[in-house]
């Protein structure tokens, strides 16, 4: 049976304390979960819930990194920071980070090089806005991503990255897209894949959704053949949102 990846990005929330108290209960919660689960606390926090997690089959991921390895970047953080506290995973390219800190394409192209080359597997975001989508943009505009985001990426790398759709439009909205929706867009980037790295790549590659992912809608979405896994923001921040969509059963 497929084995699924949900992965909770906490984004902006919880201190220090929250956050080990929250990753406890989570890994006890979820000790009898057959899926591969990640969770990404804020920086700050991330030293306290390794330590939680020692142990524990959940993986530790960031939320974002710098470009560069090190120096005078003020208010940045390094792969090698990263890799010294034991995180395993970093989320690239979200969505509010290229339209709120307006990292460009070429930006996480760089970082996810980076990360690949310190073993420190990425989840690289794609995602079109409301409007790109209904100008009928939405392959050109995550063809692009996809694209220009695995630049670069020898072949046998591939198989470290997850992908991550999620449409900015359902993100922290409510508005999901609907099943059909999501698994024809996931369709689509396996076959930039595929084209890019070959079928065999193609196949194996996890392609996430995310967007309002929910215990309520989570059953249908990963009843698509093309969506693999979830990236939950919101409903990861509760064991008790967040704990369903990782148990989940098909
Ligand atoms: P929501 O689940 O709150 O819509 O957020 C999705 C997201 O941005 C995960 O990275």
């Amino acid at each position: 049976m497929k084995q699924f990846y949900m992965a909770g990005n906490w984004k902006m929330h919880k201190t220090v304390a929250e956050s080990a108290t929250f990753a406890k209960e989570l890994s006890d919660k979820l000790s009898p979960c057959k899926e591969k689960v990640m969770i990404a606390p804020a920086f700050t926090a991330l030293a306290a819930v390794a330590e939680v997690l020692k142990g524990s089959k959940i993986l530790l991921g960031a939320q974002n990194m710098a470009g560069e390895e090190q120096g005078a970047h003020t208010g940045e953080v390094s792969v090698l920071m990263l890799k010294d506290l034991g995180v395993k995973v970093v989320i690239l390219g979200h969505s509010e980070r290229r339209h709120s800190y307006l990292e460009t394409d070429k930006m996480v192209n760089a970082k996810l090089l980076l990360s690949i080359r310190h073993g420190i597997d990425p989840i690289l975001c794609v995602g079109e806005t409301l409007e790109e989508r209904e100008a009928g943009r939405l392959e050109s505009v995550v063809g692009t991503q996809l694209r220009s985001g695995l630049a670069g990426l020898a072949a046998a790398e591939i198989a470290k990255v997850t992908i991550a759709y999620e449409p900015v439009w359902a993100i922290g909205t409510g508005k999901t897209a609907t099943p059909e929706d999501a698994d024809a867009v996931h369709a689509y980037i396996r076959k930039v894949v595929a084209e890019l790295y070959g079928e065999v790549a193609a196949k194996a590659i996890c392609i996430q959704y995310g967007g309002s992912v929910k215990a309520d809608n989570v059953v249908a979405l990963m009843a698509k053949p093309n969506i693999d896994g979830a990236l939950v923001g919101g409903a990861s921040l509760k064991a008790e949102t967040f704990a369903p969509i990782a148990l989940f059963r098909p």
